[in-house]
């Protein structure tokens, strides 16, 4: 990282009525606990292996790729923790071991999911199906509307996923389409 950026802001504070406990989750292994200042790595990491592959063709060396996907971390980052300071910054665990990253802001009336992730090989195995159900229990016990997302038009996996669970497309935003699932829905 250019030695000259600013650090990184951690997360907000947890927020004292988050839900920790999903038992399907549980039942996988899986543990969900807040992030923290010392999961920077891992995100950083997580960010990068998920634009790797467009980055690969742009044919730049890869210390340019580098400079470039720290920098848009670190603008992720500090947009997702300031326009969503309010936000669940979850990190997904199986066996200790940091897998994903999870962040739910519980806003009125509809949710959002500001970013859903695992690392490669924890995929497909019915985690990211575990984490939104969960989200969906949490709206539910809440009286909220429902949950919004927005997802990449390019990202056909987790577009097939969240249509299977019952979001639906509500609106396109340049390459971006923002779905949503309705409480009062059946799935
Ligand atoms: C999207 C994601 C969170 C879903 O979690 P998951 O645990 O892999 O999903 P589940 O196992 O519960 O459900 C499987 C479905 O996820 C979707 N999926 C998306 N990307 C996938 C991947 N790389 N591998 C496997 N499944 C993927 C598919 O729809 C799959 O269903 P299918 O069998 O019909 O193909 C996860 O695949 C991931 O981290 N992908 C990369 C990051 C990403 O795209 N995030 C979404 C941003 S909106």
């Amino acid at each position: 990282m250019d030695p000259v950026s600013p650090p990184l802001a951690s997360f907000p504070p947890a927020r004292a009525d988050t839900v920790l406990h999903h038992a399907r989750l549980a039942a996988q292994g899986i543990r969900v606990r807040a992030g923290t200042i010392e999961d920077m790595a891992f995100i950083r990491q997580l960010y990068g292996d998920l634009r790797a592959e467009e980055l690969h063709q742009t044919g730049w060396p890869d210390a340019v790729k580098r400079a470039f996907l720290d920098s848009q971390f670190a603008l992720q980052h500090r947009h997702f923790v300031t326009y969503y300071a309010d936000a669940d910054f979850l990190m997904v665990e199986h066996d200790g071991v940091t897998i994903g990253r999870f962040y739910l802001l519980r806003a009125a009336p509809y949710f959002l999911v500001v970013d859903i992730a695992l690392v490669p090989g924890w995929r497909g195995r019915g985690i990211g199906h575990a984490l939104m159900d969960w989200a969906k229990e949490q709206a539910r016990a809440v009286g909220a509307a429902g949950i919004d997302l927005h997802v990449d038009e390019r990202n056909a996996g987790a577009r097939r996923l969240y249509a299977r669970i019952g979001f639906v497309e509500t609106a396109r935003e340049g390459v971006y389409i923002a779905m949503r699932w309705q409480t009062a829905a059946q799935a």
